[in-house]
């Protein structure tokens, strides 16, 4: 059977996301930020941190878990770096708090490093990131998040799936954007085989003895996630260091909650405190003609004869542009129906209207 799709425009969703959030106190421009960095995830593809998540906020400010009101302050500041309390607001306030910041600073001095403690569930890293190429600046952003990850040798999760992005700009708006998780796959691609009854690819996550397993029932109680790279053997060290750099970079250096003291995934029952990180870079203060290598050195790449004819070697954030140029030419971004149903009712629950359309369906 084809999948059911259901096409909603991303304006349509922008406003839905809106309406939901303002209808449970949030200030309009608070719920404005948010809903960008969801609509963004979803358009590029990554449906794990749109939409989808958007009852999981919902639930933050309806609880009271996560402040409705107030603005990020600055608590220490030189003229390159800052350290700001995100005042327990949503993650997309304080990063976008964060970043602006940080490019200011780089227009000023050359750099800007600024971290965040006491912030929330941000997105994807890569919006933050990519602002910064608006001002032709490579752009950086980390997380922590609740622990999910085995570190290598390991058996108990004490890492999050802590995300690194890096976006630097090229020539004619094309650009560089890694943004990855340091685990090797999201939680949610674990659930979904769960449910299929398929088992998970050797690598992905660990029993709760921490030995690799293929069966995702095994990962999801009592076992975990395990970092980039996967076993010891084959260089999961490496991916268990990057998860470790991110907290340096968040955690430690904001004075935030990091590894296991982090409240665990979904239970909201304390305040997260999670520390973030922003950098912001100017090519200017280096070697003249950034711009011009980047795009020679991502089209070494792209340019070379691939190993499998019909699969071009790509760059960081093409896939993700592949995904856009989809969406856009279908003019609107496609979700699964079941996932506008559950939208829809939550919706309803908070009193919102009009809901999102059901009535574009594509099957693909
Ligand atoms: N806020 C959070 O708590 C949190 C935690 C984890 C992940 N995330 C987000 O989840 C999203 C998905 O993360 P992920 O690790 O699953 O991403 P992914 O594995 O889909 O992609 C990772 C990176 O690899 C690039 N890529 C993919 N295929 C490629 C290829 N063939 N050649 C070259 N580059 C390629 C992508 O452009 C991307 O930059 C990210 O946006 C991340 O920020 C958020």
């Amino acid at each position: 059977l084809p999948l059911c799709r259901c096409l909603i425009s991303k304006a349509e969703v922008q406003g839905f996301i809106e309406r939901c959030m303002i209808a449970v106190g949030t200030k309009p421009h608070h719920a404005r930020s948010l809903a960008e960095v969801l609509v963004e995830g979803d358009h590029r593809g990554h449906y794990s941190h749109g939409l989808n998540r958007m009852d999981m906020y919902v639930k933050d400010i309806q609880t009271k878990i996560c402040e409705k009101d107030g603005e990020p302050v600055v608590e220490k500041e030189t003229a390159a770096t800052a350290l700001v309390d995100g005042k327990n607001l949503l993650g997309p306030v304080v990063g976008n708090f964060c970043m602006n910041l940080a490019i200011k600073k780089a227009k000023d001095v050359g750099i800007g490093w600024v971290v965040a403690r006491g912030s929330n569930h941000y997105g994807i890293a890569g919006y933050y990131a990519m602002q910064a190429l608006k001002e032709n600046m490579i752009g950086m952003s980390f997380t922590n998040t609740s622990p999910l990850v085995v570190p290598t040798r390991g058996k108990e999760c004490t890492l999050g799936t802590n995300p690194i992005s890096v976006a630097a700009p090229g020539e004619n708006n094309d650009s560089f954007v890694l943004d990855m998780a340091t685990s090797a796959v999201a939680l949610g691609k674990v659930e979904l085989h769960e449910r299929r009854g398929d088992p998970i690819p050797e690598g992905w996550g660990c029993d709760a003895q921490g030995k690799l397993s293929t069966d995702p029932k095994k990962v999801l109680s009592g076992g975990g996630l395990v970092p980039i790279g996967g076993s010891e053997a084959t260089g999961g060290y490496k991916g268990y260091g990057l998860g470790m750099m991110v907290e340096v970079f968040c955690g430690i250096l904001a004075g935030a909650q990091y590894s296991n003291n982090i409240r665990t995934w979904k239970v909201t029952d304390r305040v997260a405190n999670l520390g973030q990180c922003f950098v912001a870079i100017n090519p200017q203060n280096f070697a003249p003609g950034f711009n011009q290598r980047m795009s020679d050195l991502m089209s070494i790449q792209r340019g070379m004869e691939p190993a499998d004819p019909d699969r071009p070697v790509l760059a960081a954030g093409d896939p993700e542009r592949t995904n856009m140029k989809k969406c856009d030419e279908m003019g609107g971004i496609p979700y699964h129906i079941n996932v506008v149903k559950y939208m829809n009712e939550c919706a309803e629950k908070v009193g919102v209207s009009p809901l999102l359309p059901c009535d574009n369906l594509i099957s693909n």
